[in-house]
């Protein structure tokens, strides 16, 4: 008897359901290998947006799953693994963010995506790392800003605008562990070769690189560039395209292993689970998603 690889089995179901699967730059390249569309977190914003589809199978963590959700509420939204958190986004609960604006009720909120629904229902306006830039420079000088969770990207974006904001105390566990001496070293022992991260990396890392933008940005980077080596400071999932895409090119991880462990909860086995049973699908009330699609539909006006 002939038998289906899971990745047939997944195709199947996915015409039956009538289902679009989008996936994360950083989930294992086997995820990505299946999906209708990979990209960062704005493109699958959008993607979410757009489809049209039914049903959505999102192969990424919980902020990005509720995110789809937000915008295309009408859509049945399946996250393979809801254990698949973001722990940055856990460091703004959306209690101390409610404080924070009650004490602080002129200041401008803005949160990157990362954040849960609840608190994007308390922000004036979301950002990616892709677009937060510009969404800084139109803030009204005279205003007051708190940029949350990411003190990193708020750091970094701060430098680049000169505009000062207050910083929530939040971080990616994964893109601080990338330390300056070893940014340091590489680039020494890889003189030749170009070099760009994540801003959610720190100020002092994304001093030593030529460049520090999105994963989409980083695609785009590394196609771009003559160089032939390219040190890269961001999550390993991201090397699979990056490879893929750019064949003659060598890439260099900034550390060896910097992993996003939510992101590899995201199986095959999972994804197929998901289309058999219609589990898990994000249950978000209709009342917070009005809410929380204001700050996200204001961010795509930029
Ligand atoms: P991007 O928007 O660049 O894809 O980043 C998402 C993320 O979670 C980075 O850690
Ligand atoms: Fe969150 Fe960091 Fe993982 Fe991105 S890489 S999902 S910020 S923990």
């Amino acid at each position: 008897m002939k038998t289906i690889s899971i990745e047939e089995q997944i195709l199947e179901l996915k015409e039956k359901r009538n289902a679009v699967i989008l996936a994360h730059n950083y989930v294992d390249g086997e995820v990505q290998d299946i999906a209708d569309f990979v990209g960062d977190s704005l493109e699958l914003s959008i993607m979410a947006k757009n489809t049209g589809s039914p049903v959505i199978v999102f192969c990424g963590v919980s902020f990005m799953a509720e995110t789809a959700k937000i915008l295309s509420p009408e859509s049945v939204v399946l996250h393979p693994d809801p254990n698949a958190g973001c722990p940055m986004a856990d460091m703004a609960p959306a209690e101390a963010v409610r404080k924070y604006r009650e004490r602080n009720p002129d200041t401008v909120l803005v949160a990157y995506v990362n954040t849960t629904a609840e608190v994007k229902a308390e922000v004036d306006i979301c950002c990616t790392s892709s677009n937060a830039e510009k969404i800084i420079r139109s803030i009204p000088e005279d205003k007051k800003i708190m940029f949350l969770p990411d003190q990193n990207l708020g750091a970094n974006i701060m430098k680049l605008t000169g505009r000062k904001m207050d910083l929530w105390p939040g971080y990616c566990p994964t893109h601080n562990r990338m330390m300056p001496d070893a940014a340091e070293k590489i680039r020494a022992e890889y003189p030749d070769a170009a070099m760009v991260v994540h801003p959610e990396c720190s100020p002092a890392i994304v001093e030593i690189a030529d460049s520090a933008l999105s994963t989409a940005g980083i695609l785009d980077f590394a196609k771009k560039t003559d160089a032939k080596q390219i040190i890269i400071g961001t999550e390993t999932g991201i090397l699979h395209r990056l490879r893929k895409e750019n064949p003659g090119k060598e890439f260099i991880p900034l550390i060896p292993l910097p992993v996003c462990p939510n992101m590899k909860k995201i199986t095959l086995e999972k994804v197929l689970d998901s289309l058999k049973k219609m589990q898990f699908p994000v249950e978000l009330d209709a009342a917070l998603v009005k809410r929380a699609r204001v700050p996200v539909e204001r961010m795509f006006e930029f």
